[in-house]
């Protein structure tokens, strides 16, 4: 890390990657010099995507934004994961009011964990604002057309692991 150098990390499932989480790293990145992508692994609910399959769409969906951005996995809480890749900023996006009460919590849990670490809330582009990687699994799975919503490799992901099942 440089010194001044402001580090963001951006938590989520990423299950899978949707344009609204691009929207919201690029946004992330006019207020933060880098930005770590976490993804967690160890959810109670079982992913479509493994963390590898993440990881490589998280990966090649942000390749434009390099050297800028690096996508990793993590476990446990996220204040550990942002200690030790020295963010100082949890960036999460809302798209709602009905988003807040759950972010709020989970804000200012992880500020009674980490009183250094800021929570950031930023806003996606309207477009995207009713956009969830869990309405476009449900609408791919039944045929509906997601291609706009979705970086390429999602798409590309969604296609193998829907045609393999
Ligand atoms: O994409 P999601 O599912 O909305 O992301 C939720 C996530 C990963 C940000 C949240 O579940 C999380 O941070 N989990 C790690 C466990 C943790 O730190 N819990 C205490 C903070 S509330």
């Amino acid at each position: 890390m440089q010194r001044n150098e402001l580090v963001g990390i951006y938590p989520g499932t990423f299950d899978p990657v949707t344009n609204g989480h691009v929207d919201i790293i690029q946004r992330g990145l006019q207020m933060c010099d880098r930005l770590v992508l976490a993804i967690l692994v160890n959810i109670d609910k079982t992913p479509l995507f493994s963390p590898e399959e993440r990881l490589e769409m998280l990966t090649v969906a942000t390749a434009h934004l390099q050297p800028r951005v690096q996508s990793i996995c993590f476990s446990g809480l996220l204040v550990n994961a942002a200690r030790q890749y020295q963010a100082k900023v949890i960036l999460r996006g809302i798209r709602a009011i009905s988003d807040y009460e759950y972010e709020l919590q989970m804000a200012l849990m992880n500020r009674t964990l980490a009183p250094e670490i800021e929570t950031l809330f930023m806003v996606p582009a309207g477009r995207y604002s009713f956009l969830s990687s869990r309405l476009v699994k449900e609408v791919f799975s039944h045929g509906g057309a997601v291609k706009d919503l979705v970086p390429p490799v999602t798409f590309e992901m969604l296609q193998k692991k829907y045609t393999k099942s």
